[in-house]
């Protein structure tokens, strides 16, 4: 997402906190350099939008366009500075911080890049097998931790995708729990969480593919609970457990029977619609 169109008064942002979408009016845009470079976005972009907007690669874990921003991984450090701040610099998160009229980021400064480092070296005696965690290691010189390894490895970086895409459904199935090493993202009492519904968004959030589950036209698991599935009853095919079907109905205030079409046979029906409308004319 390259940027973002400021709110009347606001700071581009919804309500939510993502970069928000102006539908009508001017823009503002903000000049900024980033690496040097300059960079013009809208208001309300972050310093991340920015640098994406150019091709300046920022490392990230646990940002994604679909979710506000959280600011928890601390991998996309870079340094801020200003013409009127006299030299002073300051380290923030781009993912958070707000691109600004000429403001000066750098992406790779010593210390930032000794912070990433520290970070990576870190999650990968967290997560010493995990393949994303071992290649963003890599990159920055790192092949093995310098700190103890977990002695039960993990795949989970902790990013809280997972979790917050589930809040963001307006499910709130699972959660982070316990400290330390042995923090890990689980439903409660690690039992089969009874409000999930069953929609994989969290195992397909995560970054590091390492929510288990399976799922066939035969039925669906996922966190140790076993949903059935609704066949479209047009063309047959498995698509939707039946908890995802009441979820939607009962928040979008539409019949259910809606969302037990597949999105293909919705799309050939309101194709066939078009053209009876269209004929008759
Ligand atoms: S599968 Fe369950 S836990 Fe995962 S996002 Fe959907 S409702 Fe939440
Ligand atoms: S399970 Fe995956 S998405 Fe959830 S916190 Fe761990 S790495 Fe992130
Ligand atoms: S991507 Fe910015 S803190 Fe994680």
């Amino acid at each position: 997402m390259s940027g973002v169109a400021a709110e009347r008064g606001g700071r581009g942002r919804d309500d939510r906190g993502r970069a928000a979408v102006r539908t009508g009016g001017e823009e503002t845009m903000v000049t900024l350099t980033i690496d040097g470079r300059v960079a013009k976005v809208r208001e309300g972009a972050t310093v991340l939008d920015a640098a994406r907007a150019i091709g300046v690669r920022i490392p990230t874990l646990c940002q994604h366009e679909a979710l506000e921003p959280w600011g928890g991984c601390r991998l996309c450090l870079v340094d801020v500075t200003k013409k009127e701040w006299n030299g002073w610099e300051k380290m923030v998160v781009s993912c958070m911080f707000p691109a600004e009229e000429g403001l000066a980021v750098s992406t790779a400064t010593e210390r930032v890049v000794a912070t990433r480092k520290v970070v990576l070296d870190l999650l990968l005696a967290r997560c010493p097998e995990a393949p994303l965690v071992q290649s963003l290691a890599r990159e920055y010189g790192i092949e093995r931790t310098s700190y103890q390894e977990n002695p039960e490895p993990t795949d989970c970086v902790l990013c809280g995708l997972c979790t917050r895409v589930c809040d963001e459904i307006g499910v709130s199935a699972i959660s982070t729990i316990d400290r330390g090493a042995g923090k890990e993202v689980a439903p409660p009492f690690h039992e089969a969480p009874p409000d999930c519904i069953g929609c994989l968004a969290c195992a397909e959030i995560c970054p590091t593919d390492c929510i288990p589950y399976e799922t066939s036209d035969l039925g669906r698991t996922i966190w140790g609970k076993t949903f059935e599935m609704v066949r479209c009853p047009h063309c047959g095919r498995a698509h939707i457990t039946r908890e995802q079907a009441v979820f939607y109905a009962g928040r979008g205030g539409v019949p259910e029977s809606y969302f037990l079409t597949c999105d293909a046979c919705k799309r050939k029906q309101m194709a066939k619609t078009f053209t009876t409308l269209s004929l008759a004319r």
